[in-house]
């Protein structure tokens, strides 16, 4: 069987600092319950969301259900937590929260530096805060409910390597040799996918994160989801993106771009999460599908169909030459990535993306 995985933004990313106050509930669900409810116990891979089954049974009931779990369901006992630990973890579970269930209001926070920022509050708690401001961007905040700090990420990694090079070099210098040893997860985001195979962009402090026909934006220090992008997945669709396989986003000014597992490329708005517009690249029903992370280059966007195991017909890249004419530098590593993803995949579509 395969393993749900999940994206844990490591000590690096602790940078942006949340304070936390540890619940010994939440610590518990986290540690014993999280793998297969998720951590915030709207569902995983092995277990489904719990925000809404908790509030019918009493304490008595959830102790029971603690103790004697339901084998024969998946649900596995634990018997061997204390009732101190047992009646902890149950005052946790009764504030769990169904997923969309903080509803956004529309709200002026103070700022430490005497300033407020007005906007819709995606979420707020005790400790960290995500806003739309009016300027329509995201803020992302850390502090208590009289008065918060802004924050960030120092370096973006815009796309699926990284930045516009392609290296796949980070020049952050947090983690070093000395104590690379001490890495340690700080939050578990889980996809309601068996297949992540997703690198995580982060600019500004927002990770994208992907699995087919789902972008999810995520306050990368403190994990907090901010918005979602979701369609169902096609049905009758095979190939690599069937099975929920998604490989990211490119982000580029305030778009993220990403490939629908039907072959399609779409522009979402980076700060709302609503669409900006959709192409299709080839027809899913001669079994074309998508995976892969768009590359935003100067004004275009690049990307590619799969569908090579399933008998469709490839094409070879034709518009570097054109790219070039349209002013796009596109120096030779991507130009060799481009072959390369033409070689593996099946073609390659360069599709503009803003007025140049
Ligand atoms: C190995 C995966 C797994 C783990 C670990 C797990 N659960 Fe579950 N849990 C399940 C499954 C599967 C169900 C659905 C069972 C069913 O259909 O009644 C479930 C159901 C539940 C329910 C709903 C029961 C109902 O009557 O509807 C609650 C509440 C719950 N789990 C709490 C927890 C808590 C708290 C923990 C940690 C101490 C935990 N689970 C750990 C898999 C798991």
């Amino acid at each position: 069987m395969r393993i749900a995985l999940a994206v844990a933004a490591l000590i690096l990313l602790a940078s942006l600092p949340s304070a936390q106050t540890v619940d010994p509930g939440r610590a518990t669900f986290v540690n014993r319950c999280a793998g297969c409810h998720g951590t915030d116990g709207n569902g995983g891979e092995l277990g489904p969301g719990i925000a809404t089954r908790v509030p019918p049974l009493s304490d008595q009931d959830l102790t029971t259900l603690l103790k004697e779990g339901r084998p024969a369901l998946g649900m596995p006992p634990f018997a061997n937590l204390t009732s101190g630990e047992s009646s902890d973890l149950i005052r946790y579970l009764r504030t769990i929260k169904p997923r969309g269930g903080f509803t956004p209001t529309r709200a002026t926070l103070r700022l430490e530096n005497g300033r407020s920022l007005e906007g819709v509050v995606f979420n707020q708690s005790l400790s960290d805060a995500q806003v739309l401001g009016s300027d329509g961007k995201i803020h992302l905040l850390r502090g208590n409910a009289s008065s918060y700090r802004q924050v960030t990420s120092q370096t973006d990694w815009a796309s699926y390597n990284g930045g516009m090079n392609g290296s796949r070099y980070s020049q952050l210098t947090q983690i070093t040799p000395a104590n690379v040893g001490k890495l340690a997860p700080k939050w578990i985001y889980s996809l309601n996918t068996a297949r992540l195979q997703v690198t995580p962009a982060v600019v500004e402090g927002v990770m994208y994160v992907t699995s087919a026909n789902e972008l999810i934006a995520l306050d990368a220090g403190s994990g907090r989801d901010i918005w979602r992008y979701q369609r169902p997945r096609t049905k009758g669709l095979i190939g690599n993106a069937a099975g929920g396989v998604n490989r990211g986003v490119g982000v580029a000014g305030d778009r993220v771009f990403m490939v629908t597992d039907h072959a399609h490329i779409i522009a979402v708005n980076r700060h709302t999460g609503s669409l900006l517009w959709e192409t299709e690249m080839a027809d899913w029903r001669q079994n074309y599908n998508a995976t892969g992370a768009p590359l935003p280059v100067g004004n275009l966007v690049i990307t590619g169909t799969s569908g090579g195991d399933e008998g469709v017909r490839g094409s070879r890249v034709e518009n570097l030459r054109q790219l070039t004419r349209l002013g796009v530098d596109v120096n030779r590593r991507v130009a060799k990535r481009i072959g390369k993803a033409a070689q593996a995949t099946s073609r390659v579509v360069g599709i503009r993306h803003a007025a140049p």
